[in-house]
């Protein structure tokens, strides 16, 4: 699966991008490829959402897979695969109402949406083009019949949902591409779209180092920053430690709304 997590390199410190560039000469050229697209994105589009608009565009253009993440069909399917089954352990019914932030081309939601109820999936994301090969998932799974909503959107005040509706939200490698600004506004808004008892799981790029980005692209976040965001925002926050025995490379966070989530009172294993 994913490889060991590092949990204390700062990746933008130029020592690490020397040792990096040692040990592994071949990334040398794509990375400054990639920085060098990057940089002219991002000059084009100051503001966070215009510029990872414009990176999706890019990379979809050349494979949607890859674009969410993927290398590999397998690697889609595998981690598609394990998204879903990570809610299922946890209960997952097809009668819940799921939204899924940041859906990407479904690689994960062509699970949901052919295991929930008809119209129980609703996928948001910033890209139109993800969103166009989001619908060739859908057709290639031939899952029209499940009427999911695929909806694009221009941030996450999720001011177009109604309240108390979903019982899990899910936002999947979506805060480890969103500066501080855009994981906030989503948990301001989040717990008035939650049913009761209902949770949202997300899932981030951890660090117990200094919190740190690269190339706008990726961002590494401090355990506790991110619970402490919640708590902010009146929300309960758990690390979820299950989830790290998976390897995948990302940690998770679960944030519920109007009551305590289990363990919140207890020390929160994997603060870092
Ligand atoms: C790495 S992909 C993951 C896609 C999907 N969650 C999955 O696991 O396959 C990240 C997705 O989040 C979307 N995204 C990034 N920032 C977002 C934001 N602020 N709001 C909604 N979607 C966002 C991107 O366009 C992209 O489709």
């Amino acid at each position: 699966m994913a490889s060991k997590k590092n949990l204390v390199a700062n990746r933008a410190s130029l020592a690490h991008k020397v040792r990096y560039a040692a040990t592994r000469p071949g990334r040398v050229a794509p990375y400054l490829k990639r920085a060098a697209r990057d940089r002219w994105l991002a000059f084009k589009h100051p503001d966070h959402v215009g510029y990872y608009r414009a990176v999706m565009a890019s990379d979809t253009k050349r494979s949607p897979e890859a674009a969410v993440g993927s290398q590999t069909h397998e690697r889609w399917l595998a981690l598609g695969r394990m998204q879903f089954d990570y809610l299922l352990r946890h209960g997952l019914e097809p009668g819940a109402r799921m939204l899924d932030i940041g859906c990407g081309n479904l690689r994960a939601g062509w699970h949901f949406i052919d295991y929930l109820e008809p119209g129980h999936y609703y996928g948001i994301d910033i890209s139109p083009d993800i969103l166009i090969a989001a619908k060739e998932t859908l057709t290639a799974r031939g899952l029209q019949d499940k009427v999911p909503h695929l909806t694009i959107t221009g941030n996450l005040t999720l001011d177009f949902l109604p309240d108390a509706h979903f019982d899990v939200v899910h936002a999947h490698s979506v805060f480890s591409h969103s500066p501080v600004e855009v994981i906030d506004e989503c948990l301001a808004h989040v717990g008035r779209i939650l049913a009761p008892g209902g949770h949202f799981d997300f899932t981030f790029d951890r660090t117990t180092g200094s919190e740190h980005q690269v190339l706008r692209e990726d961002f590494y976040y401090r355990t506790q920053t991110l619970l402490d965001l919640a708590a902010r925002h009146g929300l309960a926050a758990v690390f979820m430690e299950d989830w790290e025995e998976l390897g995948h490379g990302q940690s998770k966070i679960r944030v519920s709304a109007g009551r305590p989530a289990p363990r919140a009172d207890r020390p929160v294993p994997g603060v870092g």
